[in-house]
């Protein structure tokens, strides 16, 4: 694995106009791939990875493991852990800062150290993301939590076993709930949880660690066990990136075959994109070819929801897709307060976008026109070069370390297709 840089000063360059035809592979998930790295931490032995991404954030999560002591070996595509003694419990501002999953260390440190200190991580663009529900959690499950000068401070007062109840769906506080309860002897139980299908990767990985984890609609049971063992797993693909090159397939009117994905984690997206009219047949097991028929695009109306529902990863690149649609098409974003951002900036494409409250109303227009646009975060980004592909003329997106965050090699992959992009820099 190389080593990424966070180049603020390159941006892509594209041509709109080009059918993708052709295969293409998708790489593992990256929202798999972070829980289950911090996973690693839960062992004193030796652990290994594979079909991990090469992104920006595993570099970040490969940085935090060491600078709590671990020894991690980068392969391509696999990452070995040998988490033999953890000589620091802290994660750093800089660190959270740079990757808000950072919070996933929490469990693990409390494992292993009985303690942890996190830096509080800030909102980011999409919106205010706090860490309540992480903190409900631990504080009922027998952890002292104080939050003081920026930093999230806990200790392990009692082990017990608990049952504890989310308020709401989160992502990240079931994956550490789950974490810090597959070392807890006896049995508890976890009500409300997230299942999306990194959460359920997650679960297996711990599993194989010798936790017992049964789970039953959104509900987890746990018997854990204080001598989880190292593990070998392979991460699950990425359903993001397949989702998104399946609409940049369908949207350019080209004829992709995806490879390597778990269709039955898109069951949501190839619906939404049915019903926009494209063909999409299932050629293999793990994998599907995406074309359109007709010259038109259907509108849609999309509600996005927990998985198995529409994912909200998934909205900004199909609002790219609906701005040239046939007809008016509405987005309600029920996820995040904040996940608008890249409106503004197909808008300077020629995209007709009204957003009242969470919900983006789209007027199809017949195309879009070349612009400089700038990324606010990860799919923004990817929503904008959906567009580009699609623009008449030429299309500058900047700030594209978003991009890098989560997609590997998105556009080196898009070229291989017949896209006309370029990765250039800034003098
Ligand atoms: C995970 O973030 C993903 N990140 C996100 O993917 C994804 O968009 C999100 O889940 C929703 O599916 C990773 O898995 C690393 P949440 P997470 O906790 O866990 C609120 C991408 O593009 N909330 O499920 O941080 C929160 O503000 C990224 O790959 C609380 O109020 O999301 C949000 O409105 C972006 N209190 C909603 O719940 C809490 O304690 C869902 O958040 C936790 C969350």
């Amino acid at each position: 694995m190389k080593t990424i840089t966070l180049s603020t000063s390159e941006y892509f360059c594209i041509r709109g106009g080009f059918p993708l035809r052709g295969e293409i592979e998708v790489s593992g998930s990256k929202n798999a791939s972070l829980p289950i790295l911090m996973a690693s931490l839960l062992s004193e032995d030796e652990s290994e990875i594979f079909n991990t991404p090469d992104l920006l954030d595993i570099q970040n999560t490969i940085e935090l493991l060491e600078n709590l002591g671990v020894e991690v070996l980068c392969g391509d595509k696999s990452i070995r852990v040998y988490p033999r003694e953890i000589t620091n419990c802290k994660a750093s501002d800089e660190t959270v800062r740079k990757m808000r999953a950072s919070v996933l260390v929490m469990g693990p440190l409390l494992v292993r150290c009985s303690k942890a200190v996190v830096s509080m991580p800030g909102g980011c663009s999409i919106g205010v993301r706090p860490v309540d529900q992480h903190l409900k959690f631990f504080s009922e499950a027998g952890v002292k939590v104080d939050v003081k000068h920026g930093y999230i401070h806990l200790e392990i007062e009692r082990i017990k076993p608990v049952e504890f109840t989310f308020d709401l769906i989160t992502v990240t506080g079931t994956e550490n709930a789950l974490m810090f309860l597959s070392s807890i002897e006896g049995k508890s139980i976890l009500r409300n949880i997230a299942i999306e299908p990194e959460v359920m990767d997650l679960v297996e990985v711990l599993r194989k660690m010798g936790a017992e984890i049964e789970i039953e609609e959104r509900t987890a049971i746990i018997r854990g066990t204080k001598d989880l063992k190292g593990f070998r797993h392979k991460v699950i693909p990425d359903r993001i990136e397949a989702g998104t090159l399946m609409v940049s397939a369908f949207v350019t009117k080209g004829d992709v075959t995806i490879k390597n994905l778990n269709t039955s984690h898109i069951t949501a997206i190839i619906k939404a994109l049915k019903e926009a009219g494209a063909e999409i047949e299932f050629p293999e097991e793990n994998s599907l070819r995406i074309f359109s028929k007709g010259d038109t695009i259907n509108p849609l109306c999309i509600e996005t929801r927990e998985y198995p529902g529409f994912p909200t990863d998934m909205q900004a690149q199909f609002m790219a897709m609906l701005s040239v649609a046939d007809g008016e098409s509405f987005i309600r974003e029920n996820i995040f307060e904040n996940r608008f951002q890249h409106v503004m900036e197909l808008k300077r494409m020629g995209a007709n976008i009204e957003v009242s409250g969470n919900t983006a109303y789209i007027k199809g227009v017949p195309k879009l026109t070349g612009a400089e646009v700038f990324s606010t975060d990860l799919r923004a980004s990817a929503s904008l070069v959906i567009a580009g592909l699609i623009a008449e003329g030429e299309t500058i997106v900047r700030d594209i370390y978003h991009l890098d965050r989560g997609y590997e090699k998105l556009d080196k992959k898009l070229k291989r297709l017949g896209a006309h992009i370029e990765r250039l820099e800034t003098s």
